[in-house]
């Protein structure tokens, strides 16, 4: 596929923040760039990666490498994949789709949301291969309805999200007007106005091609519509959901299945008793608990708690160094969020493409830069903390 014209100054991921935050109205900018509270988990997670020293060597002849990567009996192109981001489809005109397909053709994995605004289905008639998360109310019924529809679609990972027992306190979104799902209101219009671009090529044209985007995944077959005049916020239920619950889920679900938003090891153990496949060591962006510590700082620990189960890494990861980085601190695979969900925005499939292509070439280069021909050594290749 040939770099979309927009693309073509986009040399590392940072260099999409600007043209993203140009392009999105600011309460979508907002919405998807900022933390909670005072955005200390966010930049903490940054900062964590600045923190570990590599410790290259020479002369091992790299010439045949490779970053292939096993998960789950499976081999990726690639170690690193895209997670699951609620609302992509108001960013970049059928971005859950375009994640699918992207992720479908560089053989990496991609996480659906439980709150994106594309049927299940229809993400997995894109990519057969696609996982599933879910947030799931404390209330096994609704949790076993929602489970029989994924596997129904044919899919096999499901990963639930257990690190919004309540929502994070977002006051500048709130600020701009901006709920999810939306009651319309002048800010919002005035923004969506101002940013004309976003307005014709995401929104404008996606009601042209399939009308109002309702939340479609959240377990039964209501469709919740993105904004409408009526709608009412869901009321949080899941604060009562605990480890029995998960525990009956694992009895029922026949495929692999994960958590997302574990910080302690803990934690870990208790999931690797409970006999998941795997846990997402994540704070979820800095997006829910601000100060919950950047998962990188507490990766080593946890990974020394996984037992049979894939450890599952994200959060602030914006550089080939920084998969290569997690992987050598015991991750098994690396996600990526924020920079995709603007890829999607500004450039579509084709955009998420180049962007899987510059990370996946940095990892190259820093494999090949530390003397590895793949990822069985990086572990020696960083510096102790001794030295
Ligand atoms: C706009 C946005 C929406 C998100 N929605 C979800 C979601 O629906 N479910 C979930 O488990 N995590 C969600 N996340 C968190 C991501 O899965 C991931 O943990 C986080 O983005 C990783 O940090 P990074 O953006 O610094 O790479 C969302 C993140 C963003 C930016």
């Amino acid at each position: 596929m040939p770099v979309p014209h927009r693309f073509r100054n986009i040399k590392c991921l940072e260099d999409l923040e600007d043209p993203a935050e140009s392009y999105l109205p600011w309460a979508l900018w907002e919405f998807a760039s900022t933390g909670t509270e005072k955005n200390v988990s966010r930049d903490g997670n940054r900062r964590a990666f600045d923190d570990i020293w590599l410790q290259p060597r020479v002369l091992k002849d790299v010439s045949k490498r490779s970053i292939a990567r096993n998960l789950f009996d499976k081999t990726y192109a690639m170690p690193f994949g895209i997670p699951p981001m609620g609302a992509s489809a108001v960013f970049g005109f059928e971005a859950d789709l375009n994640f699918a397909r992207a992720a479908r053709a560089a053989n990496i994995p991609f996480v659906m949301s439980g709150s994106a605004l594309v049927p299940m289905e229809k993400v997995a008639e894109a990519n057969p291969d696609v996982w599933f998360q879910a947030y799931v109310e404390a209330n096994r019924e609704s949790i076993g309805q929602l489970a029989d529809r994924v596997w129904k679609t044919g899919i096999r990972n499901l990963v639930i999200t257990v690190d919004v027992p309540v929502p994070g306190n977002r006051a500048a979104n709130y600020r701009r007007g901006f709920e999810y799902p939306m009651r319309p209101n002048l800010k919002i219009l005035l923004d969506g106005l101002l940013h004309p671009r976003w307005l014709t090529g995401t929104f404008m044209r996606t009601l042209l091609a399939s009308g109002m985007p309702h939340i479609e995944n959240y377990g039964t077959l209501e469709r919740i519509p993105i904004i409408s005049a009526k709608v009412k916020q869901r009321s949080h239920v899941r604060d009562a959901l605990d480890w029995e619950d998960i525990k009956w889920l694992r009895d029922k679900w026949k495929g692999k299945l994960l958590l997302k938003g574990v910080l302690s090891p803990e934690d870990t153990k208790t999931a690797a008793k409970a006999g998941l496949d795997g846990i997402f060591v994540s704070n979820h962006g800095g997006r829910m608990l601000d100060t919950a510590v950047p998962p990188l700082k507490v990766l080593p620990e946890i990974a020394a708690e996984k037992g049979e189960m894939a450890i599952l890494f994200d959060g602030g990861v914006r550089r080939g160094l920084d998969v290569v980085k997690a992987l050598a601190l015991g991750a098994d695979f690396v996600f990526v969020g924020r920079p995709f969900l603007y890829a999607a925005a500004l450039g579509q499939e084709q955009g998420i493409r180049h962007v899987i292509e510059l990370l996946a070439s940095e990892v190259d280069r820093t494999i090949a830069q530390l003397g590895c021909c793949d990822f069985e050594d990086i572990g020696d290749r960083l510096v102790q903390p001794s030295k």
